[in-house]
C-alpha cells in the first residue's frame, strides 16, 4: 500500500500560499460598491470606435457611395403620382405585351407559334374571324367553338375548347390585340372596357360552345365602345392611362 498521505495537501506548502495570494487578488479588483473596474483595453476600443465613427460621419467619404453608381444616374424622389415610379408607355404596346404572354401560354400551342394554323386548328394569321368583326372573336375566346367553320378559304370542323376562365377584361383585351395586331393581321383597337363588354354579354349566355351560326346570328358586330388612341400613354401593368400631368418630368 502506497503513502496516501503524500498525496494530501500540506496545509504549509507554498503551493497554498500562491492560491491564497491570487484570491486576495481578486477581491482587491472588486471595488466597495462590488462593481469591477473596467479593463483598459475595453475604454482604449472603445475610444478608437468613437474616433472613427465621429471622423467617417463628420469628414470622411466611408458613407458615400457615389462610387457605386453609374456616372449619369441621378438620384430622384419617388414620383407623387401613385405610379410607384412606373413608366407609362403606348397602349398599343402595353396592351400586346400581356396578350403575347397569355396567348403563347394558352392559345399559340394549338394555332401554331405564328399563327398559321396546324392540321386540324385553323389559322389566326389571315382569319376572318380574328380581323372581322370582334365580338364574335370574343365569343369564340371565351366559350371556345364546336366546328364547322370556314377560315381563310378552308373548311375545318374541329374543336376548341373555351378559352374563358381566368380571363378578366384586362386579359381578354391583351389577347384579343395581340392576335389581331400580329401575324400580319391589322384589326382595330379593343379597350379594356370594350372586352369587359363582351365578358358581360358573354355571361348572359347558357354556356356551352359557340357555333359559326350562333356567332353569326347574334354576335356578327364590333364591340361598342368609346374611341381610344392606341398610342396613349397607360400604365403598362394595370393598362390604366395616365393623364399627362401625372407623369413625373424625367
Ligand atoms: C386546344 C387547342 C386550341 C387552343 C388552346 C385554342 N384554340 Fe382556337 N381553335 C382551335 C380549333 C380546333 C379551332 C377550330 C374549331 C372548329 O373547327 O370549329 C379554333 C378556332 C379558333 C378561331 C376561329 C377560327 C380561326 O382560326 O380564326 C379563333 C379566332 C381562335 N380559335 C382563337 C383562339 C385564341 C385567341 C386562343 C387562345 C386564347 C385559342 N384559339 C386557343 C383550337 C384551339
Amino acid at each position: 500500500m502506497s503513502d496516501s498521505s503524500q498525496n494530501k495537501p500540506d496545509l504549509d506548502d507554498n503551493t497554498n500560499v500562491l492560491v491564497n495570494a491570487s484570491a486576495v487578488k481578486r477581491e482587491n479588483n472588486v471595488l466597495k460598491d462590488g462593481s469591477e473596474p473596467i479593463s483598459l483595453w475595453v475604454m482604449l476600443g472603445s475610444a478608437l470606435i468613437v474616433l472613427v465613427a465621429g471622423g467617417a460621419l463628420f469628414n470622411s467619404n466611408l458613407f458615400n457611395y457615389d462610387e457605386l453608381t453609374a456616372a449619369s444616374y441621378t438620384r430622384q424622389a419617388q414620383p407623387s403620382d401613385g405610379s410607384g415610379g412606373v413608366v407609362p408607355i403606348p397602349a398599343h404596346k402595353a396592351y400586346d405585351k400581356v396578350g403575347a404572354k397569355l396567348a403563347k401560354a394558352s392559345c399559340l400551342a394549338c394555332h401554331g407559334s405564328n399563327g398559321e394554323g396546324a392540321g386540324a386548328v385553323p389559322p389566326l394569321a389571315g382569319s376572318e374571324w380574328v380581323n372581322g368583326p370582334s365580338m364574335r372573336t370574343a365569343m369564340i375566346i371565351l366559350n371556345g367553338l364546336d366546328g364547322p367553320i370556314e377560315v381563310a378559304g378552308k373548311s375545318y370542323s374541329g374543336n376548341m375548347p373555351s378559352q374563358g376562365s381566368g380571363l378578366g377584361a384586362k386579359e381578354l383585351a391583351g389577347i384579343l390585340n395581340f392576335v389581331r395586331g400580329n401575324f400580319g393581321n391589322e384589326a382595330s383597337f379593343i379597350t379594356m372596357e370594350m372586352a369587359q363588354t363582351a365578358i358581360d354579354s358573354s355571361k348572359e349566355r347558357n354556356g356551352g360552345q359557340m357555333t359559326v351560326s350562333e356567332l353569326n346570328s347574334n354576335y356578327n358586330v364590333d364591340i361598342e365602345g368609346a374611341e381610344f388612341d392606341p398610342n396613349t400613354l397607360v400604365d403598362p401593368i394595370s393598362l390604366e392611362p395616365v393623364e399627362a400631368d401625372e407623369i413625373s418630368p424625367h
